[in-house]
């Protein structure tokens, strides 16, 4: 079977062939194998204030490969964190609920997991880097305790044994002296010292998928370059795949290898990170572009995502299909798309998919779901 077969295949028993043969599988088909595919997810929750269910995530589907970062942007509320938090369960039921969808890791769908069975997987083999990891350690407890908690959880090693791995996850993250710094406590590291003891507690256990949600938000520009830098380098010694949560466009470009766009809870764009900057199709995504401040840029206004989003003539672009959007300029919402269920991703030209109005033509058509195995190497 070549990697290209298995590249574009959702097929669950051609991945499963695939995964018995490891034994003998290259490099090249074992990057070409998903680590995480999400599948029409749909996640909501109660509305504590009486009225209906908040739809957090509808319909969303994102592929993962090993060594590649897929960077999910998108303005706030979007559902970025719902994405990741319903990857690693941790999403409380109630007030959450599960609406649809498949959330697959190496082949095996976690949605429908035990606790039990979902322990061995979180934290061990799919870790977070929580948006606020400044309030994620305990500060009565030292770091080497916090650490090698996390290591227990999910090695069966020793005390001595845990320490060393505690000790190389600390170099692995850039901190000198580990030895001594394991004694220290919380509020004796910088905030950039912090974040890092927090990526060091994620990467100890080698998890095979990384969920980092803003990791580097509230850092400064340099401390915020090194450990993007450290991260890629992890990630291309042991095999593991990102999903980076960013609002920084300008991280995206120096780190993604593909990008997915979402809004309102639907993935609106999804395409590689070279493509998706040369040509944005949605106008959503133009309109991201086209706000951002350019320093030899002298008009007196910038334009906002809403200039871009309430021009008819933007949703007009693509032959045959017409953008979805929920506030539509006038004149523009396709006849015919139903009100249930009305979006649909679409590879609108090859390795592109925008989101769609659903309508009678596309229904007819079957679509290939979003999975890009691309690395910004491959160039
Ligand atoms: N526990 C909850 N109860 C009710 N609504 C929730 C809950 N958690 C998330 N939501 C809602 O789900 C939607 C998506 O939230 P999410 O946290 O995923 O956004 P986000 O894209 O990560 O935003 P940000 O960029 O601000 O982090 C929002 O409307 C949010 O209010
Ligand atoms: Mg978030």
């Amino acid at each position: 079977m070549s990697p290209s077969a298995v590249k574009t295949s959702h097929d669950q028993s051609t991945q499963d062939a695939v995964r018995a043969m490891s034994g003998g599988v290259g490099s090249a088909e074992r990057l070409a194998i998903p680590v995480l595919e999400v599948a029409d997810l749909a996640v909501s929750f109660d509305n504590s204030s009486g009225g209906p269910r908040i739809q957090a995530v509808n319909g969303v589907h994102m592929t993962l490969f090993p060594q590649q970062t897929l960077a999910v942007v998108g303005e706030s509320g979007c559902g970025k964190s719902v994405t990741a938090m319903s990857t690693m369960q941790l999403i409380a039921r109630p007030p959450g609920r599960f609406d649809r969808g498949s959330i697959l890791f190496e082949g095996r769908d976690i949605v429908s997991l035990s606790e039990e069975e979902m322990l061995s997987i979180r934290g061990g083999k799919i870790a977070m880097i929580f948006q606020e990891p400044m309030t994620s350690l305990n500060p009565v407890y030292n770091i080497g305790d916090q650490l090698m908690e996390a290591i227990f959880l999910h090695q069966k090693v020793g005390p001595d044994e845990a320490k060393r791995i505690a000790v190389q996850a600390m170099k692995d993250v850039g901190i000198k002296k580990p030895e001594e710094r394991l004694a220290m406590y919380p509020h004796q590291f910088s905030g950039g010292m912090r974040q890092r003891v927090m990526i060091a507690m994620a990467l100890a256990c080698r998890p095979k998928v990384l969920l980092a949600d803003e990791p580097t938000t509230a850092l400064d520009v340099t401390i915020q370059a090194q450990i993007l830098e450290l991260l890629r380098e992890l990630q291309r010694t042991r095999d593991m795949g990102i999903m980076l949560i960013t609002h920084n466009l300008g991280v995206v470009a120096e780190n993604a290898d593909v990008v997915c766009v979402m809004y309102a809870g639907r993935v609106v764009e999804y395409a590689n990170v070279f493509e998706l900057f040369d040509e944005p199709l949605h106008p959503y995504t133009r309109g991201l572009f086209r706000s951002i401040p350019m320093l030899r840029d002298t008009r007196e206004r910038l334009v906002t995502i809403k200039d871009v989003t309430h021009d008819p003539a933007e949703f007009r672009k693509i032959p045959g299909v017409i953008p979805w959007w929920p506030d539509m300029p006038p004149g523009v919402r396709p006849e015919g798309a139903p009100d249930r269920d009305e979006h649909v991703l679409v590879e609108v030209r090859p390795n592109r998919w925008v989101g769609c109005w659903r309508t009678p033509e596309l229904e007819a058509r079957s679509h290939r779901r979003p999975s890009l195995d691309y690395r910004r190497g491959d160039r």
